[in-house]
């Protein structure tokens, strides 16, 4: 295995070391093959909202792989999913489940090409939107954590395709578009930029690309694939009361199973095969045990209190780290958006991706080492969310600022 892992960030290669080998893993917490037991904010990158392993879930994965693991046909579970989909985001009319987030997006962006007959697309420096070939230009986590800006093996002419803008700037987007507009299929965007560290949305950013878009005929693609019942039940999109065109799913919409989805307005949905012309198929797309744990998880966040309760411990989470840094003399930045949030190591604010540079690695390399050391997991990556689940107990987040008080006096 390359670099002994199957996605290159959980290499330590950020942060030195030698990573955990997980064996087993319950609520907030997980163990390693060692037997030591950590307190959980990678939460697999985002999917697991309801922590590890809640028995909801694995009952639902139970019951349905009891009945078969595979069809490749039709089944009830993919449209109770599909309405689940629809039901939460009203911008969403119709929607393809695929099995991760970059094939979604990779999916979205051919679909608004075909629906356009235009070829460029405007994407955001730091902004991550998995491996497609044409997305790895000043990508989030991997390029950012390894400065790789491109990947090898992308054939310039898919970068080309590829235009970048600052995020938060809207004086690039206009730039591209006054000049290019016509040419120009998508705008896709990390409505929370989630992969260079979480950085929110300046107010009128999110409309500003709203209004250009329809300007100018360009489909607005809201990845959503973190912020998807993350930030809300109905995502960044229900926050902050920008309607996109499409919208990219993954994470939590599989319940800690292999899924993505993507949809949008059904004028541009129904240009995806078999009802129109642009291609888009899978084998294990809309697997039953895949729905059964995405079905059960949306459903267990539609419990009243849900996102409440995750504000309110994300928000104590917050500010225990920000007084435990300043209690330490160290100078830090904390971005947060409901449960997700990063602590840079810089001065603020942190709104881009020149900025998120700016944090200093070496010092959270330290941290990350002297809170694993406490048996806290955060991600080995500066540039990476924390992500608060509702397994997280007010014991949990305790624990974690009295760890996160001895480390930032370690720096
Ligand atoms: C915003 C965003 N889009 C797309 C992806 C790609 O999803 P996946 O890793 O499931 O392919 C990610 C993964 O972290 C992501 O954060």
């Amino acid at each position: 295995m390359p670099g002994g892992v199957n996605s290159p960030v959980r290499a330590f290669g950020a942060v030195g070391g030698t990573p955990v080998f997980i064996e087993r893993a319950k609520g907030s917490r997980y163990w390693d093959v060692d037997g030591n037991e950590y307190i959980d904010y990678v939460c697999s990158w985002g999917p697991l909202i309801h922590g590890h392993a809640p028995d909801f879930v694995l009952e639902a994965v139970a019951q349905a792989a009891a009945l078969g693991t595979s069809f490749g046909a039709p089944t009830a579970r993919e449209i109770e999913m599909a309405e689940l989909i629809v039901e939460a985001y009203p911008s969403v009319e119709m929607v393809r489940m695929v099995n991760s987030g970059t094939e979604a997006v990779m999916s979205a962006i051919r679909v608004a090409r075909g629906y356009t007959g235009r070829d460029k697309v405007i994407k955001f420096a730091g902004c991550w939107h998995g491996h497609a070939d044409g997305l790895l230009v000043r990508a989030g986590s991997t390029g950012m954590t390894f400065g790789i800006p491109d990947s090898a093996g992308v054939p310039a002419g898919y970068a080309e395709n590829t235009l970048l803008a600052r995020f938060n700037a809207l004086e690039d987007v206009n730039e591209l578009t006054t000049s290019l507009g016509d040419q120009i299929a998508a705008i896709v965007v990390e409505p929370v930029a989630g992969n260079m560290g979480v950085i929110p949305p300046v107010d009128g950013f999110l409309e500003g690309l709203r209004r250009i878009a329809t300007e100018q005929g360009i489909v607005l693609i809201f990845d959503e694939v973190i912020t998807g019942f993350r930030v809300a039940y109905g995502g960044a999109q229900e926050r902050y009361g920008v309607e996109p065109d499409m919208t990219t799913l993954g994470k939590i919409v599989g319940g800690g199973l292999p899924v993505g989805a993507y949809g949008g307005r059904r004028d541009i949905m129904e240009r995806v095969a078999p009802l129109g012309d642009v291609v888009q198929a899978g084998t294990l797309s809309g697997n039953p045990i895949a729905m059964a744990a995405g079905i059960a998880t949306t459903r267990e966040l539609q419990r009243d209190g849900t996102y409440e309760r995750l504000e309110e411990r994300s928000d104590a989470l917050a500010h225990g780290l920000s007084e435990a840094a300043a209690d330490a003399d160290v100078t830090i930045t904390l971005n947060r958006v409901g449960s997700m949030m990063s602590v840079f190591f810089c001065p603020g604010p942190v709104t881009d991706a020149d900025g998120a540079a700016a944090s200093d690695g070496d010092q959270y390399a330290k941290f990350f080492h002297a809170m694993l050391d406490r048996n806290i997991a955060l991600a080995p990556s500066k540039a990476e969310a924390a992500f608060v689940s509702i397994a997280h107990t007010d014991n949990d987040i305790e624990l974690t600022i009295k760890a996160a008080r001895e480390s930032f006096r370690m720096l």
